[in-house]
């Protein structure tokens, strides 16, 4: 009988778990937050965790900054989720629309601050036009470079907008902020510098801008993985907000950000089935196991992970294996050795994944790893409502 068990908590380990399942190795993560909270102190600056990966209390609690400083989350549900266990001060870091400005209204009034994202007189109307009797409390969005969302810094938007929030009614003016989204089509470490440097560069302009208008800008923020791990310094920033270095993942590899051994969040899979003749070795990780995401492929041939490297139940990579294509229940391994010899019906996997916010999204919770042994399980908030 070569199919997995369901697991108890005696026989807890990597063998006897249903799969497809999320892996975390509690010793790789704890590093990866280590080393944050540490390039955050070097830098000056205070970490806000970008929950948006983690999703999830138990990483929360993990980190120092978390419960000392505060939180960003990238729905309401995260807000809600965290603001219940306690977190007491949260940037949702996304426009708000105006029927969820209620349920914002309700995690304030429970005690938590909830900062609101603006970047435009519309939206900031719309605070007001909410008539819920309380304050909201908004920082502005700049636009560094990425152009997803935001005010270009020189936008004379940004000292309208803050000295209206901060008029009130109904609303205070934080601060400002933005994330340097566009490190991720960097191709070089220096590039990346550059970009960092915009980030910080943007928001402290824009500040400097309020402040002169007299208006008092207290939160001055940047963030994303690759520009904390590269810039130079982020002198006028007083918080950086990185989320997915918690895990990292293969696309945080390929941008200089980590090595392969720190990659913390895997797929742990079962191999069920073999085509020799096309030296195919299928895995029951498909597209909805990994997710679809194949942002490794712009790294040319060299850099393509496929949907994921393979590794052994340790987390070591296995040279040269990777997913080359995902049905929605089928990963398909190809690379030298992927035979019944190496991997044979019924044996085990670890996957890493191009981009692990997008890979957890698809899991209720995690099962952690010390080694190849389950120690805990923690549940993720995962949607919208
Ligand atoms: C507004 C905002 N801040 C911070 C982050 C965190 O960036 P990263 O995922 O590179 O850690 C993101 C990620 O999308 C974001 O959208």
């Amino acid at each position: 009988m070569w199919f997995a068990r369901p697991v108890t908590s005696s026989d807890a380990d990597l063998s006897s778990i249903q799969t497809p399942a999320l892996i975390v190795d509690r010793s790789r993560m704890d590093t990866n937050i280590q080393r944050t909270e540490d390039r955050c102190a070097a830098l000056g600056v205070r970490y806000r965790p970008h929950l948006k990966t983690a999703k999830s209390i138990d990483v929360s609690r993990l980190i120092p900054s978390a419960t000392s400083h505060g939180i960003t989350v990238s729905t309401v549900k995260e807000a809600e989720y965290f603001a219940s266990h306690g977190v007491s001060d949260i940037l949702y870091a996304v426009g708000v629309t105006p029927d969820k400005l209620g349920r914002i209204a309700a995690i304030g009034e429970g005690g938590t601050t909830v900062r609101l994202s603006i970047d435009s007189a519309a939206a900031m109307e719309a605070l007001r036009e909410a008539e819920l009797g309380v304050i909201f409390d908004a920082l502005v969005e700049i636009d560094s470079g990425e152009h997803r969302s935001g005010l270009l810094p020189d936008d004379a938007a940004i000292v309208a907008l803050a000295r209206a929030l901060n008029g009130g009614p109904g609303t205070r003016f934080n601060g400002v902020y933005t994330h340097g989204g566009h490190a991720y089509e960097a191709r070089s470490a220096d590039e990346i510098v550059a970009i960092a440097e915009d980030e910080r560069a943007s928001v402290v302009h824009a500040a400097a801008c309020c402040e002169e208008a007299g208006v008092p800008c207290e939160i001055v923020s940047v963030g994303s993985t690759p520009t904390l791990v590269h810039a130079s310094h982020l002198d006028g920033v007083t918080e950086a907000r990185a989320g997915v270095c918690v895990f990292h993942d293969l696309y945080q590899v390929a941008l200089g950000c980590c090595a392969v051994e720190d990659v913390a969040a895997t797929v742990l899979a079962t191999v069920i089935g073999h085509q020799p003749a096309h030296g195919t070795v299928l895995v029951d990780a498909g597209g909805m196991a990994l997710s679809k995401d194949r942002s490794t492929r712009s790294l040319g041939p060299e850099g393509d992970c496929g949907y994921g490297l393979v590794a052994d139940l340790s987390g070591d990579v296995m040279e040269g294996l990777k997913v080359e294509e995902a049905y929605q229940e089928h990963g398909l391994v190809r690379g030298p050795g992927a035979d019944a010899e190496r991997l044979p019906l019924g044996s085990r996997v670890r996957i890493l994944p191009n981009h692990a916010c997008m890979t957890a999204a698809a899991y209720a919770s995690y099962h952690v790893v010390e080694g190849t042994s389950v120690v805990a399980s923690w549940p993720r908030v995962n949607e919208w409502v």
